[in-house]
C-alpha cells in the first residue's frame, strides 16, 4: 500500500522502497507522512542527521515508551562514540558548556536522581499553581498591545514573550532585566545549536548573569525559585553554584522554545479546524474548563512542540523494536512519529479536542519526564482560552502553505503565525 497508509507492521512490502528524504524543506513543513513510511517500513532506521552524525530514529510508540524508559540508553554525551566529533558542535565555548551542560538533560543516575530531587523541592506543582494569576496577566497585558490593530504574528507578538517572561518571573529576574533575557533567547532560538557567535555571545551574558543573580540571591533570599534552588537541600546536600545556574539555565532552555511552539503549532492547528474551535470557544463562552484541558493535551498529541526527544546513547549493545543497536550509538525518540501510531491511537491523524485515551508522549517518559509539564499546561491553557476569547473572528491571514517552520532537529515549531480578527479592546 502507499505510504501514508497502516498495513500489517508484520508483513514488509515485497519490492524495498527506498525511505523518504528527511530533513528537508518539505519534511520540516509536514513530517508526517514520513513519520507515517518509517512507523510501518522501519521502525527503528538509522540515518545521517544534517550534523552528519549516524543515529537511530524511533517512531513506533511501544518501542518510543519503551526506550524514554531504558536506563541502558544515557543522556551523558561522553557516551557517544563519536562524541570528540559531535563536541563543539553547541556553539557554545568549552569552559561555559561543562558549567552548564551539566544539567538534568545531559546526566544519568545517581547525579540526575540527586539533582531532579532538589529541584523538584523547590519547583512544586503548588508554586507553579500559585503563579496562574500572573500567567493571565501576562497573557491579557500582551494581547492589549496589538488588540486594537486587527492583527498581529501571534509568534512575535505572543507566543514568544510569553513563556520568557513568565520564566524570568518565576525564577525571580527582576523585570528591569527581562527584556534583556528576551533579546539573548531571541538569539538562541534564531539560530539554536548552530556554531555561531552570537547564541555563543548570548549564553555567555546569560551564563554571567545568572552566576551573579544567584550570588545576590544568596546574601538576599526572596520567594522566587532561585532562592528557592539555593534553599533546598536533601539529606543535608545542596545544590553548587554551578548547579543552580546550570538548573536555572535548563528551566529557561527547556521551558522556553517548548512553550512557544506549543502555543504557536496548538492555535495553527485550531485555526485549521474551524469545527474543533468552534466546540472550543462553545465550551469556554459556557464557563467550562473540560475541552480546554483535554484539548491542550491533544494540541500537543497532534502537532507537539518536541518533535524528537533529546539525545539518548547506547552504552552497551542492545535489540530495539527488533533492531541491534551498537553500544556509543546515538538513539533519537521520534515523540511526534510516536503519537501518530496507529497501534495506540484511533484516528490518530484526526484533531478531537475531548480524545480521552490521549497518554500521549509529548512530555516524555520515565526519570526525564517534563519537569515543566504543570507550567506548560498553565501557560497553553490561558494562552488559548485567552486568544479565543479576546480575538473574535481570529483567521490566519496567510496561506498554510506559505507559513515557514524552523527546520531545528529537536523543535518542530513555525517561526510566523500571521492572523487577522475584529479590532477590540
Ligand atoms: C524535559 C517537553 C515545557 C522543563 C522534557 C522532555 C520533554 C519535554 C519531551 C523530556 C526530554 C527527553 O526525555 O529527552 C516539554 C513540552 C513543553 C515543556 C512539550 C511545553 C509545552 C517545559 C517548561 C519547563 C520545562 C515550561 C520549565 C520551566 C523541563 C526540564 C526537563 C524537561 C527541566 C528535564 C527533566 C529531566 O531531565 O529530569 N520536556 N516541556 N519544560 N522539561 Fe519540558
Amino acid at each position: 500500500s502507499a505510504p501514508g497508509h497502516p498495513t500489517c507492521p508484520h508483513h514488509a512490502p515485497a519490492t524495498p522502497e527506498p525511505a523518504p528524504e528527511l530533513f528537508t524543506w518539505e519534511f520540516a513543513t509536514d513530517p508526517y507522512p514520513a513519520y507515517a513510511w518509517l512507523r510501518e517500513r522501519s521502525p527503528v532506521h538509522r540515518t545521517a542527521l544534517p550534523s552528519g552524525v549516524e543515529a537511530w530514529l524511533v517512531t513506533r510508540y511501544g518501542d518510543a515508551r519503551q526506550a524514554l524508559a531504558d536506563a541502558r540508553l544515557s543522556k551523558d554525551p561522553a557516551n557517544h562514540a563519536g562524541s570528540a566529533a559531535a563536541k563543539g558542535k553547541t556553539g557554545i565555548p568549552g569552559e561555559r558548556k561543562a558549567e552548564l551542560m551539566t544539567h538534568l538533560l545531559n546526566i544519568d543516575p545517581p547525579d540526575h536522581t540527586r539533582l531532579r530531587r532538589l529541584v523538584s523541592k523547590a519547583f512544586t506543582p503548588r508554586r507553579v499553581a500559585e503563579f496562574a494569576p500572573r500567567v493571565q496577566e501576562l497573557t491579557d497585558r500582551l494581547i492589549d498591545d496589538f488588540v486594537e490593530k486587527g492583527e498581529a504574528d501571534l509568534i512575535h507578538d505572543f507566543a514568544f514573550p510569553l513563556p520568557i517572561y513568565a520564566i524570568c518571573d518565576l525564577l525571580g529576574v527582576p523585570r528591569e532585566d527581562q527584556d534583556d533575557f528576551r533579546d539573548w533567547a531571541g538569539m538562541m532560538i534564531r539560530h539554536g545549536g548552530g556554531p555561531r557567535g552570537g547564541v555563543a555571545r548570548s549564553v555567555k551574558k546569560m551564563r554571567g548573569y545568572l552566576a551573579e543573580l544567584i550570588h545576590r540571591k544568596r546574601e538576599n533570599p526572596g520567594d522566587d525559585l532561585i532562592s528557592g534552588l539555593i534553599r533546598a537541600s536533601d539529606h543535608g546536600e545542596h545544590l553548587t553554584e554551578n548547579e543552580a545556574a546550570a538548573m536555572a539555565f535548563i528551566l529557561l532552555f527547556a521551558g522556553f522554545e517548548t512553550t512557544v511552539n506549543l502555543i504557536g503549532n496548538g492555535t495553527y492547528a485550531l485555526l485549521r479546524h474551524p469545527e474543533q474551535r468552534a466546540r472550543l470557544e462553545e465550551s469556554l463562552a459556557a464557563g467550562e474548563s473540560a475541552l480546554l484541558a483535554t484539548g491542550i493535551e491533544e494540541l500537543l498529541r497532534f502537532d507537539g512542540p518536541v518533535e524528537l526527544a533529546t539525545w539518548r546513547y547506547a552504552t552497551e549493545a542492545l535489540t530495539l523494536g527488533g533492531q541491534e543497536i551498537a553500544a556509543g550509538d546515538p538513539v533519537l525518540v521520534v515523540l511526534a512519529a510516536a503519537d501518530r501510531d496507529p497501534e495506540r491511537f484511533a484516528d490518530p491523524d484526526t484533531l478531537d479536542l475531548s480524545r480521552s485515551d490521549n497518554q500521549h508522549l509529548g512530555y516524555g517518559h520515565g526519570i526525564h519526564y517534563c519537569l515543566g509539564a504543570p507550567l506548560a499546561r498553565l501557560e497553553g491553557q490561558a494562552a488559548v482560552a485567552t486568544l479565543l476569547k479576546r480575538l473574535p473572528g481570529l483567521r490566519l491571514a496567510a496561506e498554510p502553505a506559505d507559513l515557514r517552520w524552523r527546520g531545528g532537529l529537536i523543535m518542530r515549531g513555525l517561526r510566523t503565525l500571521p492572523v487577522e480578527f475584529e479590532p477590540g479592546r
